[in-house]
């Protein structure tokens, strides 16, 4: 059966029928999700019931898994998965919702914030594949942002402002915006801050986007009032209605999305309940700056 794709939102956002993911792909097969993931940047995919190990495989077709290490404040021993998968879910390793005052649950609330996965390090991400496993009974939509299409739309005088600067990401920025403030020395650092472009440009078809994350906390050469508060008038330019899909999760969704051309957050859901995510991570190729500049 053919792959066929239909466009949901007027930017972005492809899905695909014709593939079946307990399958592995052929060498046209993983040619052609990447072509469409460069053009359509998100792509989802209805009725996978898949394994964690059919998802890693599904995703390494598109690079290596990325290493997880340093993205949470989860500790050694407390993981619910032992598969390579990361746990998005809300479930302790017990396989119950955490409680409400469990650090890791306060710390994993910062997805909900409009982020790019693992910009906070000094490579960030490639692609994310997230499945659902479990869905939860009220909210928890995935909202995506064309990153391409906003920067498309912003004027020529904003466009040269930000052609050249750089941010320092960090999720002690993201959490921190939440009030989340408190973290062990080691923890420090490890999430130390990273540098990245503002604007970044795609390898293959290169156009530009804007890079934007909550992770993202200063701008280079601004106080840091200043830089907050255009980062911010950017976020608010990039998550208008126009730029912005919404995913209603259904059971077995996988939706796979490119960190480099898109934003993405989850919405508020039912705490109480269970809500299962899997995420297989694909790891990016290069820094989009050097990063002996953090010294500066
Ligand atoms: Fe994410």
């Amino acid at each position: 059966m053919a792959i066929a794709i239909r466009q949901l939102q007027k930017h972005f956002v492809g899905e695909v029928s014709g593939l079946d993911l307990r399958q592995p792909l052929t060498p046209d097969q993983a040619r052609e999700i990447e072509a469409a993931m460069d053009q359509y940047a998100v792509l989802v995919f209805h009725g996978q019931d898949i394994t964690d190990a059919q998802q890693m495989v599904f995703a390494l077709n598109f690079g290596e898994r990325e290493n997880p290490r340093g993205g949470n404040v989860i500790k050694q021993g407390e993981h619910r998965l032992d598969s390579p998968l990361n746990d998005v879910s809300n479930l302790g390793k017990d396989g119950k919702p955490l409680p409400r005052e469990h650090r890791t649950h306060l710390f994993n609330l910062g997805n909900c914030l409009w982020h790019s996965d693992s910009s906070f390090r000094p490579v960030p991400a490639k692609f994310s594949l997230l499945s659902a496993r479990v869905v939860n009974p009220k909210g928890g939509n995935t909202e995506f942002a064309d990153m391409r299409a906003a920067y498309d739309a912003l004027d020529d005088e904003t466009k040269a402002e930000i052609a050249d600067l750089i941010c320092e990401h960090s999720l002690m920025y993201s959490r921190g915006s939440l009030g989340f403030t408190e973290y062990s020395d080691e923890e420090k650092e490890m999430f130390k801050p990273v540098l990245q472009r503002l604007v970044r440009t795609h390898p293959v078809h290169r156009r530009k986007s804007l890079y934007l994350s909550s992770h993202a906390g200063r701008v280079l050469g601004m106080s840091m009032p200043e830089g907050r508060l255009l980062l911010r008038d950017l976020n608010e330019h990039a998550t208008q209605p126009e730029f912005v899909y919404v995913h209603k999760w259904t059971l077995h969704d996988l939706v796979m999305w490119d960190n480099r051309q898109t934003m993405h957050r989850v919405r508020r859901y039912d705490q109480s309940q269970p809500r299962d995510m899997r995420r297989a991570t694909v790891a990016g190729t290069e820094p989009t700056v050097a990063q002996q500049q953090a010294a500066e």
